[in-house]
């Protein structure tokens, strides 16, 4: 059976794709940004997963308001990153672990989940960015299949936090029924607080940011708990993004050890920060 190795969460900003495809990585403002995630990219050449389960939004980029699925998986053999409107940029196309996905939907299905099945797509920000700081950047292929999962946190009605950290009980059903050695990852992308639009474009909360990154390792089902007002109310519009996290969280099981965690703000307008974490 397959094993789930750990959990990553991160920021998905991006400016940090702009900051890496200018080579500003070690310029004052961003090195200490990119330095912490040196460990969990150690983490990762160490362990070596085989398959990443992403969690993150499209951003309007690949999926428009005319079509908004509240959870989608794609299942596809290949992902290209998608132009943003700044030009290609040089980053391999993804390879996806489309049996495995098409595994997770079954199972998806089977508990009462039902996920639009995206058999073609690009991909935005919301992966490029999360697999570029974890695992660098490949000169021609990534040494990581991906599942994306895409889940709608733009258009209301977004979904319950609760109801995606139950997905993510769900996701780890799918990968220990999985019937492969592969050893996967499951990352939770986006936040931390952020709006950048309406009254109170520009807010951050760099407290609550550091609160957040504290319980959702220890206190999940507190998090899970949590209206999507809240998670508005106290991340920004933008940063309701976090909910994603919790499907990360839902996978791994309730005891966890932090071997890393990591806060900068800003990067642009946006509180930015990681976690890696291991089951018990
Ligand atoms: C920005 C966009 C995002 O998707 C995000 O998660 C954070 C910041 C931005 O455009 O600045
Ligand atoms: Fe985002």
């Amino acid at each position: 059976m397959a094993t789930l190795i750990g959990g990553l969460g991160t920021s998905h900003v991006p400016s940090i794709a702009a900051a890496m495809d200018k080579g500003l990585r070690d310029t004052p403002e961003w090195q200490p940004f990119f330095d912490g995630y040196l460990p969990a990219q150690e983490w990762i050449r160490y362990h070596r997963p085989d398959v990443a389960v992403v969690i993150f939004n499209d951003h309007y980029n690949a999926m428009f308001l005319d079509r908004v699925p509240t959870f989608g998986v794609g299942c596809a053999d290949e992902y290209h990153p998608v132009d943003e409107g700044w030009g290609p940029r040089q980053v391999p196309p993804f390879r996806g672990a489309a049996d495995f996905s098409w595994h997770l939907i079954d199972t998806l299905v089977e508990n009462h989940f039902d996920p639009e099945i995206i058999q073609e797509i690009k991909v935005d920000h919301g992966l490029q960015v999360p697999m570029e700081l974890f695992w660098g950047r490949p000169e021609n292929e990534w040494p990581v299949t991906v599942v994306p999962i895409f889940v709608n946190v733009l258009q209301y009605p977004i979904p319950l936090p609760s109801r995606l950290y139950n997905l993510g009980k769900v996701l780890r059903r799918a990968i220990e029924s999985y019937d492969s050695d592969q050893r996967f990852v499951v990352i939770g992308t986006g936040g931390l607080s952020h709006q950048l639009q309406g009254a109170r474009a520009g807010f951050l909360n760099p407290d609550a940011d550091q609160q957040f990154l504290r319980d959702i390792a220890d206190r999940p089902d507190e998090l899970a708990g949590w209206s999507r007002e809240k998670y508005v109310q106290t991340f920004g519009s933008e940063g309701g993004e976090l909910i994603m996290w919790l499907v990360m969280r839902g996978a791994l099981n309730q005891q966890v050890t932090v071997r890393h965690r990591h806060y900068f703000a800003p990067a642009s307008m946006t509180g930015a920060g990681m976690i890696l974490l291991e089951e018990d």
